[in-house]
């Protein structure tokens, strides 16, 4: 197709695909997974989920992207007719995924500000549910599913989160994306860097840093395990977001893939190993300074963001504000690399369907998930964020990771031809083991994975929410995404756009 914006050089693309990976997942999800789940004994189904599934993967939607020359919709368009709602349904996945994850960067904002002078106080998790968030049980008795109003410490720096990322998609691949990434990740690495080294020097970081590698082999053969390494992978490599299609879309036509998607791989998972470090470093100063033990620090999600770092901050031994600042920051610009990523999924696949001008991608695309994610900024939008996380990530990336190697190792069967398109720009060639990888041994895995996810949420109400909040907030967005990619592949393209 003429006229598609490209990145400026290959160095571009790669801290693109490395800006999208690297993200909250990484930051403050992969630490307390791993710890979780076995500790050092976590590391070896993670690095199988890598080998066999995230990089396998990554490589397939690299060469799509590459090969087709579209967004995710018209690349799988352009593969097959019938495989086009699978893109839709990846991008209406990211969609809903950017709604929150602008508001969780929103809160990462506000927290950079309340470092300077730590105003989250001694009692962290009260800071956080009411004063910062006031939520909507803690200050007026409301239940998940009420909405309550808008929190306006969470809405001025949501608006700031869209104004910049928006910002950044208006400008374009090149002049905005490329550019963005090449001043956040550098600066996020440098700044990382910064926390880790002071964390591991902490009087404590050693039993910290024991709590986080001591294999717990016992847990090796709980199948939780496993699922939560894959689930980790796909999370954290932006996978089956439509992301790497997308931007894989935008690189020349002699460029290389399957290095560089060893690349990307490789670096998202040292990034993680670092944080697991630096987080767990942390962990353990504050255990030794109350007292207690590292388990009883650690926390997920945020719980270990939002309350237990500001604790660690409130305990440094000095330039607390600083190492606030840094790490908070650190949050800040990771998930803004992610995001941007995320948005430009669906930017670009109404661009080549609609043939909508980027600018007026941007204002309606954009826009609209700006405006959805009000609802998140509500007092009661924790409950709602809670679900919709919960559930997208269950029944949505990987369920449409799994949807997307059957259908194009099974149905279509275009791996021989995805692989000669590959070795055909690559540094070095692929061999029968990515074919393995991802017709028989990813399928199986996460076959079980979505088999086994969903007799226990059938059975079991995640964290207890009604059924009513729980059908309304998580299973209708997670089968809504899939009816949007049904709806929106059914409109026709225009004259020509098929052909590659
Ligand atoms: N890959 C991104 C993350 O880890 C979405 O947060």
């Amino acid at each position: 197709m003429n006229g598609r914006e490209q990145w400026g050089t290959r160095a571009g693309f790669i801290l693109a695909a490395i800006g999208s990976a690297v993200g909250l997942g990484n930051i403050w999800r992969f630490p307390y997974v791993a710890y979780e789940n076995g500790g050092g004994a976590f590391f070896l189904p993670y690095l199988f989920a890598l080998l066999t599934a995230g990089i396998p993967l990554l490589i397939m939607e690299f060469t799509l992207g590459h090969k087709y020359r579209g967004s995710a919709p018209l690349s799988y368009a352009r593969m097959n007719k019938k495989t086009e709602w699978i893109g839709w349904w990846q991008v209406a996945i990211s969609f809903v995924i950017a709604t929150y994850y602008a508001v969780i960067i929103a809160w990462a904002l506000s927290y950079t500000y309340f470092a300077f002078n730590q105003r989250w106080g001694d009692d962290t998790g009260g800071f956080l549910m009411g004063d910062y968030l006031q939520r909507i049980d803690v200050v007026s008795g409301g239940a998940p599913g009420d909405v309550g109003a808008l929190v306006p410490g969470v809405l001025i720096p949501l608006v700031i989160v869209w104004i910049i990322t928006l910002g950044v998609l208006f400008k374009g691949v090149r002049r905005g994306i490329e550019i963005a990434n090449r001043i956040f990740i550098p600066l996020l690495v440098a700044m990382f860097l910064l926390i880790v080294i002071r964390a591991i020097t902490l009087e404590g970081a050693l039993t910290g840093l024991d709590a986080f590698f001591k294999p717990d082999w016992s847990e090796i053969m709980s199948p939780g395990v496993w699922v939560a390494a894959y689930g980790q992978i796909f999370f954290s490599l932006s996978i089956a977001f439509a992301i790497m299609i997308t931007y894989s879309s935008y690189l020349s036509k002699k460029s290389d893939i399957t290095n560089n998607a060893f690349i990307t791989g490789f670096s998202n998972s040292s990034f993680e190993l670092l944080a697991g470090i630096g987080v767990f470093a942390a962990l353990g100063f504050m255990a030794q300074a109350s007292g207690v033990g590292v388990a009883d620090v650690a926390d997920a999600g945020i719980g270990l963001a939002f309350v237990v770092f500001p604790e660690i901050i409130n305990t440094f031994p000095g330039m607390n504000g600083l190492f606030g600042v840094l790490f908070f920051g650190s949050l800040v610009l990771a998930g803004l690399s992610s995001l941007i990523s995320i948005v430009e999924t669906f930017i670009s696949g109404v661009q080549d369907k609609f043939k909508f001008s980027r600018r007026k991608a941007v204002g309606i695309g954009g826009g609209l998930a700006a405006v959805i994610s009000l609802l998140f900024a509500t007092q009661g939008g924790l409950f709602f964020l809670d679900a919709a996380d919960y559930f997208i990530n269950q029944f949505g990336v990987a369920f449409a990771g799994l949807v997307s190697v059957i259908a194009v190792s099974w149905f279509v069967k275009k791996l021989p031809e995805l692989q000669t398109h590959a070795d055909g720009v690559s540094d070095f060639r692929l061999g029968t083991w990515w074919k393995i990888c991802l017709s028989i041994i990813t399928p199986i895995v996460l076959g079980f994975m979505f088999i086994q996810n969903l007799i226990e949420n059938v059975t079991n109400n995640y964290e207890g929410y009604s059924t009513g909040f729980l059908i309304g907030s998580g299973w209708l967005v997670a089968i809504g995404a899939i009816v949007i990619g049904f709806l929106f592949a059914r409109s026709k393209w225009k004259n020509g756009d098929l052909n590659e």
